[in-house]
Formats: C-alpha cells, sequence, structure tokens
C-alpha cells in the first residue's frame, strides 16, 4: 500500500532492496534449470550459484571454510531446525532449551517429549530478558546431547549470551545449536569462535532474501541424521537417502528463486558496509523509539530499559487496550504496520505477563525505516494512549 509504514521486518524484512529483485528476476529468467541434475551449461551455471552461496554464508556464519558442504539449504528456520532437532535427538537423550523459543524450536522439542522419550528442560530469561549461561550449566544432566538457543528474541530483541553458552557446552562435551532466525544477518555471527556446532538461518529477514529459502550451517565434526529422504540428483541409483553433505540434509530440487535472492542479498550488504553498519543505523531508530515511548505515560515496554545486546525489535504495551486493538489502530488510522499477538513465542509471554493482553504489539526495524517512521508510529502511539485515557476517564454507562 502507498505510504505504508512497515514496521514488521522481525516477521520477514521488507521491502527487499532493489537489486535483490532484479537479480531473481534476471536469474531466474536467465538461469532457471535444475541444478546439478544435468551437465548443460546452463544447469553448471545455476549449480555454480548454488555452491558459491554455499562458501559464502559458510564465511559469513563463520563456519569451517572447508567444508561449505555443510551449508544445506532448506525452505526457512523452522525447516532447518525441524531437521537439525529431530535428526540429533533420540528416546533417551535431555535437550536443554529456553524460554525465549520460537515455537520452531518449543514443538519439535514437545512432540519428541511427548511422543519419542525425550526429556527437555526450558531455562528461564532473567527481568531484562537475558538467559543466564550458568543456568543452562545447571541444568546438565548425563543424558544431556543438545543444548539450542533463540540468539535474538523475536519478542524481546535481546541477543542471548550465545559465546559464554558455547563455552560451557565445549567444556562439556555438549552439541550447541543456535536459532539465529532473527540474527543473521543484523548481527556478526562466529560459529568458530562462539563454539557454535550448528546454526538454522532464514533467508527472508535481515539477509534480505526471499521467501521460502533458509538453511543449516554444520561444523564439521557433527554429524546430524537424516529424516527425510528423496532425490539428490546424484547416485540415483543407490536406494537409500545419501549420507554425504549437502545432500544429507537437502531433499529435491532447491528454491533457486530463493538462492539467487540470498546471493545478491549478500552482495547488498557488503556495499551497505556490513551488517555492523546495518545494525547500527537500526538501532539508532530503535533507540530515537524506545525513547519515544518512555515519554508516554501508560506504554509499557518490555525488556527495553538498556538496549545493549539488542535487536531493532521492540515489544510493547498500550495500558487500556489489548495488542490486537492497538495493532488494528496503527494499521487503520496511522497506516503504520506491526505484529501483535503471541509471535509463535508463547513461553516469553507467559513469563512476561502478557498473556492476559493476548501479547504484545511488536516493532520491528528495518533497514530501509526512517526517522520519519518512527516519528510517526510515535505520534500514532501518543494519540492511541490519549484514546485509551478518555476511556478509562468516561463514566460508567
Ligand atoms: N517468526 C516470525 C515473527 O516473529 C514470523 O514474526
Amino acid at each position: 500500500m502507498e505510504n505504508l509504514i512497515y514496521l514488521d521486518n522481525a516477521a520477514t524484512s521488507w521491502p527487499k532492496p532493489d537489486k535483490v529483485y532484479a537479480f531473481m528476476v534476471d536469474f531466474y529468467r536467465q538461469c532457471g534449470v535444475n541444478p546439478g541434475r544435468s551437465g548443460f551449461d546452463k544447469a553448471i551455471e545455476a549449480g555454480n550459484i548454488v555452491e558459491d552461496l554455499r562458501k559464502r554464508l559458510t564465511a559469513f556464519f563463520g563456519g569451517d571454510e572447508d567444508t561449505p558442504e555443510r551449508l544445506c539449504f532448506g525452505y526457512n528456520a523452522t525447516d532447518a531446525l525441524n531437521l537439525l532437532i529431530n535428526g540429533l535427538l533420540e528416546s533417551g537423550d535431555h535437550v536443554i532449551t529456553t524460554k525465549i523459543e520460537h515455537n520452531s524450536v518449543i514443538r519439535p522439542i514437545n512432540h519428541l517429549v511427548r511422543d519419542h522419550g525425550v526429556e527437555a528442560t526450558f531455562v528461564p530469561f532473567d527481568v531484562r530478558g537475558f538467559v543466564d549461561p550458568e543456568e543452562i550449566r545447571q541444568a546438565v544432566r548425563p543424558n544431556t546431547k543438545l543444548v539450542i538457543v533463540n540468539h535474538g528474541s523475536n519478542v524481546l530483541g535481546t541477543i542471548q549470551p550465545v559465546a559464554a553458552i558455547g563455552r560451557i557446552c565445549r567444556e562439556l562435551g555438549i552439541t550447541f545449536a543456535v536459532d539465529a532466525s532473527q540474527t543473521a544477518g543484523m548481527v556478526p555471527i562466529d560459529m568458530k569462535a562462539m563454539n557454535i556446532d550448528a546454526l538454522a538461518f532464514t533467508g527472508h529477514k535481515s539477509l534480505m532474501g526471499s521467501t521460502g529459502i533458509g538453511g543449516l550451517c554444520i561444523r564439521k565434526h557433527l554429524e546430524i541424521r537424516h529424516t527425510r529422504s528423496g532425490g539428490t540428483g546424484v547416485r540415483s541409483a543407490f536406494p537409500y537417502h545419501l549420507d554425504e553433505y549437502p545432500f544429507r540434509m537437502e531433499y529435491g530440487t532447491p528454491n533457486m528463486v530463493g538462492i539467487a535472492s540470498l546471493w545478491a542479498g549478500q552482495g547488498w550488504m557488503e556495499k551497505f558496509g556490513g551488517v555492523e553498519k546495518i545494525h547500527e543505523q537500526e538501532m539508532m531508530l530503535t533507540r530515537r523509539l524506545v525513547d519515544g515511548f518512555r515519554q508516554i505515560d501508560g506504554v509499557v515496554t518490555y525488556c527495553c530499559d538498556s538496549l545493549d545486546n539488542h535487536l531493532s525489535t521492540v515489544s510493547m504495551n498500550v495500558e487500556g487496550f489489548e495488542a490486537a486493538d492497538v495493532g488494528i489502530m496503527l494499521d487503520v488510522d496511522f497506516n503504520i504496520a506491526t505484529r501483535t499477538g503471541l509471535h509463535c513465542a508463547p513461553l516469553v509471554h507467559e513469563q512476561i505477563g502478557t498473556l492476559p493482553l493476548h501479547g504484545s504489539v511488536r516493532f520491528a526495524i528495518g533497514p530501509f525505516n526512517t526517522i520519519e517512521h518512527i516519528d510517526t508510529a510515535i505520534e500514532g502511539v501518543t494519540e492511541i494512549n490519549e484514546r485509551a485515557k478518555a476511556r478509562t476517564a468516561a463514566p460508567a454507562r
């Protein structure tokens, strides 16, 4: 819609850079054939971009650069997390995760607990929205096989101390996996330095790619069982799914338009000046937004007292309204797109006490937001807050 102020970048970044749109179309028009299945020139060219992107993303995430085939593509982070969780845990294993997780971790784990004899511990976060690495250590049992943590909360925006958690896991010999849905492309990640064994990412958020592309970057010492099977394009006479990477974690024809979008997104990020530069710009706007909200008596923000170790994602509520009411008014009266509700992270809302309000209103800033957008959002919330106050002040009929 014309003049829409889009503040739902934690759901998906929008718009994408012009260069990403252009490259998706050009690439698909010129080279949209099936990679790795045939030997004609276009198939090789299509395969080359896939392999090049594996290398670029492995380097980008600080994975093992000598094994780029362990950067495996899937649909999104949920897909990657399912492959990871179901491919690692077996009956009798214990997994440690946190209450900051998204349903993409909570639900696969809950299924394994309910149906397959896996044990799980959900470690809480503190009042500032951070998980204490020492609580993870204390939750370890003799059968703990996996620790899996959401790097950046899609509700609170807090960035978890993954390097400290990684150190503990390495010390104890436990596999450490990170859900980087909200952080990949927003904050620097170095799997080797942070002792991350497997990293799930999605392409359609801060990596500036399209929907339908994501994946798993797996360090070379970690083996994950394949839990699906199908076409790989090579060794077709073999009756089972292949064990070698990337085939082990990839099934069927890949999303080539998505791969092209991610490839172009990487180029755009480099031109912008890198992740740090993008984050700096987004955090400048986030500070302005939070400062504006602080001036409004009646607005409650969650875990924003300090914006250190924070993403450009802010959750809030307006006293007197449910979250969804505020979202509708922002949309209809101010043309501002936010996301309201539980954000697929019910345990976060349970812990911060927002279940009775049916969640919170989430503002998620992206690289194309401006100071004007933020100021309009503050004005909109100010007016909505006045409506809330007028409602409370109105005499009962
Ligand atoms: N997980 C995405 C969000 O937080 C869709 O909105």
